[in-house]
């Protein structure tokens, strides 16, 4: 019989993490696949979109979870999930990341019995007020096998007494899907159908709680990018909770006056690749972007005053700025003049983590119960 592995992905940086994995594993020949969507994401441009470019194959099983509150929204998934895991039993259960598919699906996969895989394992901001950072950790502690990404990966769960024989260090799998798909991303052209020069334009995206549920705050920072905007024209594909957020609070019209700033909808995966490769600067508070853009070696302000990346920080090209004006001024001004240092290589993020994580699941799964050898 052969040895399943679902994968499961809910939410834009799933789909991101598990296009090259998912190929990994296939192509080892011993397990199969299935592919699990929670529906956390769900409109085309936030899901499907990334099935088509990335190659992942039609979900075998979709929960179509949709929209709710962080309670709501997570115990839906793992409802939905245990119906799925009674009638469907998988050998082993992958998750990816962070989001609330990620910890809810791990619950229901353990307390079935099932072992759990956490691909993006051990990274901690050490912010507890971040739906995410619960998710890390309410995941980690129940994985059986935990695939890290970087090196404060490694540091943080051997502070938490995680036992070595389960970790690895990868690498990150999101690196495997840029490598493979920047030369695409960039013959797209997207700059100049945006009515920007290629180096001659700033990304910014913002999503997290933090910096878009507060009006105030909202409003703070949306008039900055028009000030900012004088200096360097930016593109904006603005995240569907960032524009209700917007619209409730009465903010965004005056930023659709402004002719420098260009809001446009959330862009597919290539698209935002090839807009990144090509920027000046990027202002994100999206932990995937920090990585992508330490890669490219742009210079990424992280509106964020903490990450459970601090490699991006350390080696890559990410500076934290919060959400402070001061700070996201001088920041900007320094990313405009140069004075930003280059990114200097991270190891293991070479576009070749996915093979080491099917790897690693095939000692563990396969190799151990003699699954798949002739
Ligand atoms: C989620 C993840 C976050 C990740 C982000 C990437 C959690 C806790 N957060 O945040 O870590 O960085 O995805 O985008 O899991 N919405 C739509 N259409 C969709 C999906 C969402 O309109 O397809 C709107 C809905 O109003 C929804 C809101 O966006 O309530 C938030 O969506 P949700 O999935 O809860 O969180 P994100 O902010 O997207």
């Amino acid at each position: 019989m052969a040895f399943v592995a679902d994968l499961v992905a809910g939410a834009r940086p799933n789909f991101i993490k598990l296009a090259p994995v998912a190929r990994a594993l296939r192509d080892t020949g011993r397990l199969e696949t299935r592919i699990v969507h929670t529906g956390q994401h769900y409109d085309p441009g936030m899901s499907q979109v990334f099935f088509d470019q990335l190659r992942i194959p039609q979900p075998d099983v979709h929960l179509e979870v949709g929209s709710g509150s962080q309670g709501a929204q997570t115990a839906r998934i793992l409802e939905r999930y245990e119906a799925h895991l009674l009638v469907n039993r998988p050998d082993v259960t992958v998750v990816f990341g962070d989001v609330n598919s990620t910890a809810a699906c791990a619950l229901a996969a353990v307390k079935l019995e099932i072992p759990l895989v956490h691909v993006e394992a051990g990274l901690r901001s050490f912010d507890r007020t971040m739906p995410e950072e619960i998710n890390r950790v309410v995941t980690d502690a129940v994985a059986d096998l935990l695939l890290v990404s970087e090196p404060s990966g490694m540091a943080n769960l051997e502070r938490e007494g995680v036992d070595v024989a389960r970790v690895r260090l990868v690498g990150n799998v999101m690196v495997d899907t840029l490598v493979a798909e920047l030369n695409e991303a960039r013959a797209l052209g997207l700059p100049r159908r945006l009515g920007v020069e290629p180096h001659g334009y700033g990304v910014v995206t913002m999503h997290r709680p933090s910096n878009v549920d507060d009006r105030e705050c909202l409003a703070r920072l949306l008039r900055l990018l028009v000030e900012l905007a004088e200096d360097l024209p930016l593109v904006f594909p603005m995240h569907p909770r960032t524009r209700a957020a917007a619209e409730r609070a009465n903010i965004l019209s005056a930023l659709l006056a402004c002719p420098r700033v260009k809001v446009v909808e959330p862009l597919s995966y290539r698209e935002n690749l090839g807009l990144m490769a090509d920027a000046v600067v990027v202002l994100t508070d999206s932990g995937g972007m920090q990585e992508e853009t330490s890669v490219l070696g742009v210079p990424c302000m992280t509106l964020r005053d903490n990450t459970e990346r601090p490699i991006t920080v350390e080696r890559g090209t990410s500076r934290l700025v919060g959400n402070d004006p001061v700070r996201i001024r001088r920041g900007f001004g320094d990313a405009l003049s140069g004075n930003w240092p280059p990114p200097s290589g991270i190891p293991l993020w070479d576009g070749k983590a996915a093979g080491r994580v099917a790897t690693a699941i095939e000692e563990r799964y396969c190799t151990a119960r003699g699954v798949g050898d002739a």
